[in-house]
């Protein structure tokens, strides 16, 4: 069902207001049997805009005078819908792309959507040509700082329940970043629009405004800069000087010798460096929204004020990790050691190669040196962002935010197996996806129903959790879920699946189950590494090596093109084609012979 709220800002936009509510009725009819939307107009004019707003059954709340930002912070906050989407009141983003906006996350399960002037197929409709060149500088910036291709549209959607609308700025105009940086999504998306020119009226926006969006990227980037790596810096200086005093100390009045001395005064910085690092830096929030340091005025005394309460806040609101403490040292006190080495090379390299003044050198070294430590700290001791394949939400996540060849590669495959999935009129009809797991991969396929199935209740759940039209999900395999209606569905997905299955005789059964739930003449997609390459055995061997959280150790049926062809005939099926991209991965078409 869709559930959305479209939020406007206007600020005198009598003349285009109408036009546009008139437009996104239009855009929304063919929702709108099972629909729930609203449109909320945050209006801050002196004209009739509210009036004739109201008129088209629109929402109005009345805008505090505080800008375009803060009004779309205010239509956010007062959305009463699961999905939000911000548009222009002025008729430069056409109602005609808010279905295009919203299907990303109401059939594919997206999280944010981003229209976008620099994809394939977006662009702009009428500007000025120097209009068009000064936007796409600023556009291409900003891009190298974002990673978004149009942080400027100013046109989209979102889940509502990825943001706290209270913690956004509305001093800048790109809520859009905002939303992007503080928000909790896993998955964004950029689609297409074409972008128009206001219809009548002029624009609000002026060189200030763009001055102060600038300011508010480098706030954005500050804010999202690891503050525990700080706190561990700090934490490490200190543990500096504990160092130097006990080495001093012990060797002058305890009479060790300095050789000695050294791995004493080592030891207890590192204790030292460890427990505070335990009791401050790696907290486990418990309430994820920690307020913001304000500052009113600029006294030392103010200063020490804000920040004393603010470490109380952050105190309050996180508790310790549980974690065990021999493994946790043994992890840390390693870790240091390495860290300890590097720095080492470093300096000698830097002096001897550079001739470089050697406490420089160091100090560049120590640079290094803490990165390393804080990553280790970070991943092996305090066990942060730890997602290994049994993790609810692990297929999703490596789609949208793994590693870029990881995400290339993943995307390559959707692609294949789309294209294979789809009949001739675009849409792959009912769709069973066989172990689906998180993966997005089947969604983004047009179907006109799809089940997935997985014995993982965790991941079901997680896929349950993002509530998708047309799309149903069930805990269970083809063993233990018995599907009575023979021929129902149109296209059966087995997408890296089959090579998870300890036993031929497992696999031919599941087979068999699935050619007996196709229609005739339906379509089978598998997809599982490419063994008898050589391409497909190396990136198995490495991927085991190098992402141990991953699924390599679980492989078990290894199949070539020959032999998966082979076993899909045995069972029912007739080969009609297959990709095999860099050798590696296998994607197969069958379709079901009586
Ligand atoms: N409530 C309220 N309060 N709305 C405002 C205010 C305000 O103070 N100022 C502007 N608006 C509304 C306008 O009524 C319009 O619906 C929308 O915000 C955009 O304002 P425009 O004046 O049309 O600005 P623009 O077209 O220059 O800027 C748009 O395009 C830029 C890309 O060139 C915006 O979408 C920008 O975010 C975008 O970067
Ligand atoms: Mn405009």
């Amino acid at each position: 069902m869709l559930s959305v709220s479209i939020c406007i800002p206007t600020r005198n936009e009598e003349g285009n207001i109408k036009r546009l509510n008139q437009g996104i009725y239009d855009a929304l009819i063919p929702y709108t049997p099972e629909s729930k939307y609203e449109i909320v107009v945050v209006d801050d004019s002196t004209d009739k805009t509210a009036t004739i707003a109201r008129a088209f059954g629109a929402r109005v709340i009345k805008g505090k005078g505080m800008g375009l930002g803060q009004a779309i912070i205010d239509g956010i906050a007062a959305s009463q819908n699961e999905v939000v989407l911000v548009m222009d009141g002025d008729g430069s983003h056409d109602p005609q792309a808010i279905p295009s906006l919203l299907k990303p996350i109401l059939d594919q399960g997206a999280d944010i959507v981003i229209g976008s002037r620099y994809v394939k197929g977006g662009d702009y409709s009428n500007w000025a040509f120097n209009r068009k060149v000064k936007s796409l500088v600023g556009v291409k910036l900003m891009q190298l700082v974002t990673g978004v291709r149009d942080s400027n549209s100013g046109f989209f959607a979102f889940r509502r329940s990825i943001v706290d609308s209270s913690m956004l700025n509305g001093k800048t105009w790109k809520i859009m970043l905002e939303v992007l940086f503080k928000g909790k999504w896993i998955s964004k998306v950029e689609v297409p629009i074409t972008f128009g020119d206001r219809q009548t009226g002029e624009s609000k926006r002026s060189t200030r405004q763009v001055f102060k969006d600038a300011i508010n990227v480098i706030r954005l980037l500050i804010w999202k800069f690891p503050k525990r790596y700080v706190s561990f810096a700090v934490i490490g200086g200190i543990g500096a000087i504990s160092y130097f005093a006990v080495f001093w100390a012990i060797t002058e009045y305890g009479h060790i010798w300095y050789g000695a001395s050294y791995f004493i005064a080592t030891m207890v910085a590192m204790t030292q460096n460890y427990i505070m690092n335990h009791f401050i830096t790696f907290r486990e929030p418990t309430s994820h929204n920690i307020g913001k340091l304000k500052l009113k005025g600029f006294g030392v005394i103010t200063l020490c004020l804000a920040l004393v309460k603010y470490v109380m806040e952050y105190v309050r609101k996180t508790k310790p990790r549980n974690i065990n403490h021999l493994k946790g040292f043994g992890a840390y006190f390693a870790g240091s050691w390495v860290g300890e080495l590097v720095e080492y090379l470093v300096m000698i390299f830097l002096t001897e190669v550079f001739g470089i003044f050697y406490l420089l050198s160091d100090f560049i070294g120590s640079g290094f040196s803490s990165v390393i430590k804080y990553t280790i700290a970070r991943k092996k001791v305090w066990n942060d962002d730890k997602r290994t394949a049994s993790s609810p939400d692990y297929e999703w996540h490596a789609f949208y935010k793994g590693l870029p060849w990881q995400k290339r590669w993943k995307r390559i495959i959707a692609s294949i197996v789309k294209e294979f999935a789809e009949y001739p009129d675009g849409e792959a009809g009912r769709v069973l996806d066989v172990g689906c797991g998180a993966s997005p991969q089947g969604l983004m396929i047009n179907h006109s129903d799809y089940l997935g199935l997985d014995p993982r209740e965790g991941k079901i759940n997680f896929m349950k959790s993002k509530d998708l039209r047309k799309c149903w999900f069930i805990h269970g395999d083809l063993g233990t879920v018995t599907f009575t209606e023979d021929g129902f569905f149109d296209t059966v997905l087995f997408i890296e699946v089959i090579e998870h299955l300890s036993e031929m005789d497992e696999a031919r059964f599941n087979l068999h189950q699935m050619h007996r739930l196709l229609k005739t003449g339906g379509k089978l997609v598998v997809a599982t590494p490419n063994f008898e390459g050589f391409m497909g055995k190396w990136m198995d061997r490495l991927y085991g090596i190098f992402q141990r959280n991953a699924y390599q150790k679980e492989h078990q049926l290894k199949f070539g093109l020959e032999s998966l062809r082979e076993l899909c005939e045995d069972c029912g099926f007739e080969y009609v084609k297959s990709e095999i991209p860099s050798g590696a991965d296998m994607v197969c078409l069958f379709r079901k012979v009586d």
